[in-house]
């Protein structure tokens, strides 16, 4: 049995910590669990992991997997250097995602896109995970034309300083305090909506969450002819992303057909019963590594419009779990290593 090395770079993050945790719960072979951070925290002790490393040329050797959450920049210049070091890594930020040469893998959707990865592998970002699991058997099946997505964002998507922002604001609202004011967000995130998650690059009317959902669902699903129209907006949840979608397919799917076939897919609960108000939420599925889905219903100003609600844990599914699923697949299939062409 195979017993890797493996690195989580970005180990005292958002992301990374549930990184280290789930490799551990889902027992992946790994001799070795080694936690990058920042110099900030290299030498401090992360309980059950050891000491925190700092990125260098030297630390960096020696391994047979990375998982990377620091963010783009340090996934830039490093994420290659493990490659280069004889690492596979598994990317969670954007920085190659658009890469048509690198793979952008959700487990249960699009593992046959790991066949042939060239060391790197980029790990989608959270909003479009949890839809594609929903979208994958819809399309398979009669296909989408098109798609009309809102978000509702939690905030621990945009980090460890984003969840304190909420609960800082809460705190101070519900004391009759004045609120603090905002650093993470461009508003005041407690007790309100934002309409715009991301940011917004210049000259772009959509933000960057908005226009990662609309590439990489075209990537992920292989179908560049799928049109979307999409709302990324925050609301003051701590964990777990719920999604309001419309979409019309290419040909006929009843209702009870589409139940049918979300209720085959892997990673997916159907929690669905409006007799007893039964619908997935945010509350219910934080902590749980699955895509829920409800709602399920004909969308009445169009013949083959069905409208779904997709709630899942950004952090398990959208994020760490993924990433780890990613590393299993790699390990069942033998894909650990990259075979260098004579
Ligand atoms: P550190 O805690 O030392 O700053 P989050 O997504 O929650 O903001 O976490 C970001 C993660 O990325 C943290 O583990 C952080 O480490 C790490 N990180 C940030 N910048 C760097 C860097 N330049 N090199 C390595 N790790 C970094």
């Amino acid at each position: 049995m195979s017993q890797y090395r493996v690195a989580v770079v970005g180990a005292t993050g958002a992301v990374g910590t549930v990184m280290l945790a789930k490799l551990k719960e889902r027992d992946f072979p790994a001799a070795e669990i080694v936690p990058f951070a920042s110099e900030r925290s290299a030498g401090k002790e992360l309980e059950g992991f050891g000491t925190i490393q700092p990125l260098t040329d030297e630390t960096i050797q020696g391994f047979d997997l990375a998982l990377f959450s620091a963010g783009g920049a340090t996934s830039k210049e490093w994420a290659p250097k493990f490659v280069e070091a004889g690492a596979v890594v598994v990317d969670n930020s954007s920085a190659f995602r658009r890469d048509p040469e690198i793979p952008l893998v959700v487990s249960e959707v699009n593992p046959e896109a790991l066949e042939d990865h060239k060391g790197l592998i980029a790990n989608p970002n959270c909003s479009t995970m949890q839809l594609m699991v929903a979208l994958k058997p819809i399309h398979e099946a009669v296909g989408i034309d098109r798609l009309n997505v809102s978000t509702y964002q939690s905030v621990s998507g945009t980090g460890v300083k984003a969840v304190k922002e909420l609960e800082d604001q809460t705190r101070a609202a519900l004391d009759g305090e004045a609120l603090p004011a905002p650093t993470v967000y461009p508003h005041h995130i407690a007790f309100n909506v934002l309409g715009g998650a991301g940011n917004f690059p210049e000259g772009d009317d959509h933000t960057d969450e908005e226009r990662k959902m609309m590439f990489e669902t075209r990537k992920i699903l292989g179908d560049e002819s799928i049109k979307i129209a999409v709302t990324c907006a925050r609301v003051p949840v701590r964990s777990s992303h719920s999604e309001s979608v419309t979409l019309e397919t290419r040909e006929d799917l009843t209702v009870e057909a589409a139940r049918e076939l979300l209720a085959n897919q892997p990673g997916l609960v159907l929690v669905d019963d409006p007799s007893t108000h039964s619908y997935p939420t945010a509350l219910d599925s934080a902590g749980r590594d699955e895509v829920f889905v409800g709602r399920l219903r004909r969308d009445p100003t169009h013949p083959r419009g069905l409208q779904l609600w997709v709630v899942s844990d950004n952090l398990l599914k959208g994020a760490a779990t993924n990433a780890v699923q990613i590393a299993e697949v790699l390990h069942e299939r033998s894909l650990v290593r990259v075979s260098t062409p004579a």
